[in-house]
């Protein structure tokens, strides 16, 4: 398998704030790679200098052996959900529409048969047909998280990249997620950016541990010495779903 993503000696400065350090890092095809790290760890900046919405201070990136923003339609992305201003008066169709907006080119964009029936499946697949006629703002977290999706899938990416896609959803939503994520991972390679650490090492192929620097990347078995390291302290974790308490206490306490 090759390399669809190639992060190399990567650093990022906000003013003064160091928010990546040297990081390297390689995505395979059809990789799953789960990001964990503490909040303010870097992961979401991380996703943005893969996006080519942020120019690294140092370092190289290649998308595809292109430099990032030249992969246009070949990657999409599902921004971390808080951020999404869901007071936008704009409904669930026109949203998995303006998924193929990226694969058009000039100002005056007119929406093709076919972007309406890529639109439709997507919206099946994600289970939000029936809901196409809604606002957004009246969508429940998990629903709104899937008109997400499918806004990404629209674009017919080979990469999708996903901030916290399960963030504040109730377990059954989530295992939905994680399904639909796995389909789609027969096709595509996914990068996932989570803080639902237990969860995602049972379906994840590949675990990075960020904290401005990068503490791990590897098999997605998480030791208790690695979570230590990315979190600056002990972490509880739960182990394949199993309740399974695998570092003591928190020293401080
Ligand atoms: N545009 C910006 N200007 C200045 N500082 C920024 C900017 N974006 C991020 N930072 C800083 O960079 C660091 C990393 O932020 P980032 O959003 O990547 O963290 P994160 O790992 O995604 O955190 P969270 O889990 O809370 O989403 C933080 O210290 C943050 O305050
Ligand atoms: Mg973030």
């Amino acid at each position: 398998m090759q390399n669809v993503i190639e992060i190399s000696n990567v650093s990022v400065y906000f003013e003064n704030v160091c928010a990546l350090s040297d990081i390297s890092l390689q995505v395979k095809e059809k990789d799953f790679l789960g990001i964990i790290g503490p909040n303010g760890g870097g992961k979401s900046t991380l996703l943005k200098v893969i996006l080519g919405l942020l120019n690294p201070s140092a370092g190289e990136v290649r998308i595809l052996g292109l430099p990032p923003g030249k992969a246009g339609g070949k990657l999409a992305y599902v921004p971390q959900f808080s951020k999404f201003n869901r007071q936008f008066p704009i409904n669930v169709r026109d949203v998995a529409l303006m998924g193929c907006l990226p694969r058009k080119s000039g100002f005056f964009h007119h929406y093709s048969s076919e972007d309406v029936q890529v639109a439709r499946e997507v919206m099946q697949q994600l289970d939000i047909y029936e809901l196409r006629d809604r606002q957004i703002g009246q969508l429940s977290g998990g629903q709104m998280q899937r008109v997400l999706i499918a806004r990404a899938l629209a674009l017919k990416p080979e990469i999708i990249l996903l901030d916290e896609p399960t963030a504040s959803l109730d377990s059954r939503s989530k295992s939905q997620i994680y399904a639909i994520l796995k389909e789609l991972n027969k096709a595509i390679t996914i990068v996932m950016v989570s803080h639902d650490m237990g969860v995602i090492s049972s379906h994840i192929k590949s675990l990075a541990c960020l904290n401005t620097s990068l503490h791990y990347h590897g098999e997605p078995e998480l030791s208790s010495e690695v979570l230590g390291q990315t979190y600056g302290c002990p972490v509880e974790l739960i182990a394949h779903g199993i309740p399974h308490r695998v570092v003591g206490e928190h020293l401080e306490d």
